[in-house]
């Protein structure tokens, strides 16, 4: 398996289990429920669960079309986009009432959302029926 492939997947467990501290956070703390929900909610959903899609579909996909991945450096910009994106999110987040941190979480919402438009593409870039030209 490619080594920034293991990269994805190995960043979507570590994710998955800061999400679970997170959550568990939240039970333990009523209080503090609603300023991590997003945060638990994100980390799970974009970085456990997306991170998992994406580095198993850049694995899977281009077998099942008998092609390689149309583009290997999309693949390895896409996983530092990603992870500066939802790691910018998760930390600015809870803190986005001032100013400089609310800058900061549409700066990394824009990057995670750019990791998901280059996962779209260079997918669709890559997946073909087999037989097709
Ligand atoms: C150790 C595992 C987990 C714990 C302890 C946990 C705990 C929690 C807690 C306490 C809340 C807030 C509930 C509320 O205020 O009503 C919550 C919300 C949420 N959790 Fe988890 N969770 C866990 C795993 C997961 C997983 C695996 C996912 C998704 C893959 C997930 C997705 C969500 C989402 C999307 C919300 C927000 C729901 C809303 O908008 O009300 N959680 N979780
Ligand atoms: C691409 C970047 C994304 C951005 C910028 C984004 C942004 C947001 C925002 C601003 C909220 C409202 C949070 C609040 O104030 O309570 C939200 C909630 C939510 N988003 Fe996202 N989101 C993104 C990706 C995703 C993805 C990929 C999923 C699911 C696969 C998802 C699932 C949810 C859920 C379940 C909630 C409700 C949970 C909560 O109450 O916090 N989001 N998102």
């Amino acid at each position: 398996m490619e080594p920034i492939i293991v990269w994805y997947l190995r960043m979507s467990v570590i994710y998955f289990v800061a999400a679970a501290a997170v959550g568990t956070a939240m039970l333990i703390h009523p209080d503090i429920r609603i300023a991590l929900t997003p945060i638990h909610a994100h980390l799970n959903l974009l970085g456990f669960m997306s991170m998992m899609i994406y580095g198993v579909g850049y694995h899977i996909l281009p077998k099942f079309s008998g092609v390689q991945v149309y583009s290997p450096k999309i693949v390895r910009v896409q996983f530092w986009v990603a992870n500066a994106g939802l790691i910018g999110m998760a930390v600015s987040w809870p803190l986005d009432y001032n100013p400089l941190f609310k800058g900061m979480l549409i700066m990394s919402a824009l990057l995670s959302v750019l990791g998901a438009v280059l996962f779209a593409f260079n997918i669709l870039k890559t997946i073909k029926p087999i037989g097709a030209k």
